[in-house]
């Protein structure tokens, strides 16, 4: 019984001592298993730490490049933008050059293509020969005519500009008709033959000797009025008169023999088409064709069948004749 007791207690113990082992054990189990994770995730964070650092340094140097890169995109853009707008620079330069070619050669082509005796002064200063006609000419439609079974010649770039002028007359009730317009080299001479037989050297002071009439020129006519017949010695009376001289300058037409004009007598009757922008000139300064040296008048070429008038540069000079 004794023995019992104690052998019971002895097992226990040993029991006890054995569990107590146990868990010991166990206990020494989780710490360690603990330790290692512990180790394990310090490693780990260690690992991911250095990683960290190498990726900021990896951006870090990544940003410069770009940086870098940016900068000198930046540099190279403003460098092509400069050579573009210089390139720019020399492209209209050279359009403004071969605009002023062109413009000249456009001028000089014109000039070459207008007739340079169309203002030359034909009042004993110029001669044209008895082969001078104009270029191209056309018969002035009857109803515009004093008398409408004679055909009237007048050069055809003029007539635009004449019937304007008659046909704006008419609708301010103003009468004119016209009378007398181109006349050929030997028309002239007839005329001034027959005007000789009857005056003598008085014609003169009236009539152009062959050559010398702008007639010939076929930008020039003769106006009456429907009730004048060829009495042109009354018209400076009539109102037909009074609206030519405030308004013939707007169609581009002029009084070639004003009063005391220093080559034929005053003849209110005779207009010559100079162009609007030579016409608007001489109105507004008040002066005559033949009073202009023939080298301004000469300027007035290139525009005198312009549509608008040109404003001109210089004013006008007088000379003597
Ligand atoms: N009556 C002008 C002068 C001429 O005959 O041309
Ligand atoms: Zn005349």
């Amino acid at each position: 019984m004794p023995c019992y007791n104690v052998c019971v207690k002895t097992e226990t113990s040993r029991k006890i001592t054995i569990l107590l082992a146990l868990v010991a054990l166990i206990f020494a189990c989780g710490i360690g298993y603990l330790g290692y994770q512990n180790y394990q995730l310090t490693q780990t964070k260690l690992s991911l730490e250095t990683e960290l650092t190498n990726t900021k340094q990896d951006f870090a140097s990544t940003t410069q490049k770009l940086a870098s890169d940016i900068e000198a995109f930046r540099e190279l853009l403003i460098a092509t933008q400069s050579d573009k707008v210089s390139a720019e620079q020399d492209i209209r330069k050279q359009k403004e050059v071969l605009d002023a070619i062109s413009s000249t050669l456009g001028t000089y082509e014109k000039l070459a293509n207008t007739d340079r005796e169309l203002l030359a002064k034909y009042s004993r200063v110029y001669f044209l020969n008895e082969n001078y006609t104009p270029k191209y000419s056309i018969t002035i439609p009857a109803p515009y005519t004093y008398e409408p079974e004679k055909e009237k010649m007048i050069m055809a770039e003029v007539w635009p500009f004449l019937q304007k002028l008659l046909d704006d007359a008419k609708t301010a009730n103003i009468d004119l008709k016209i009378i007398s317009a181109y006349r050929s080299f030997d028309t002239q001479g007839k005329l001034k033959s027959a005007y000789t037989v009857t005056y003598g050297i008085g014609s003169n002071k009236f009539s152009a000797d062959q050559g010398y009439s702008e007639h010939q020129l076929g930008t020039t006519i003769d106006f009456t009025t429907s009730k004048l017949a060829a009495s042109f010695y009354t018209f400076e009376k009539t109102a037909s008169y009074s609206w030519l001289m405030e308004n013939a300058y707007k169609y581009g037409f002029i009084l070639s023999y004003p009063k005391k004009n220093g080559y034929y007598i005053f003849e209110p009757w005779h207009w010559r088409f100079v162009g609007k922008s030579l016409a608007l000139r001489l109105h507004d300064g008040n002066k005559n064709f033949y009073d202009i040296p023939q080298r301004e008048i000469n300027e007035y070429l290139i525009s005198i069948f312009e549509t608008e008038p040109k404003v001109q540069i210089a004013p006008l000079s007088s000379s003597t004749r």
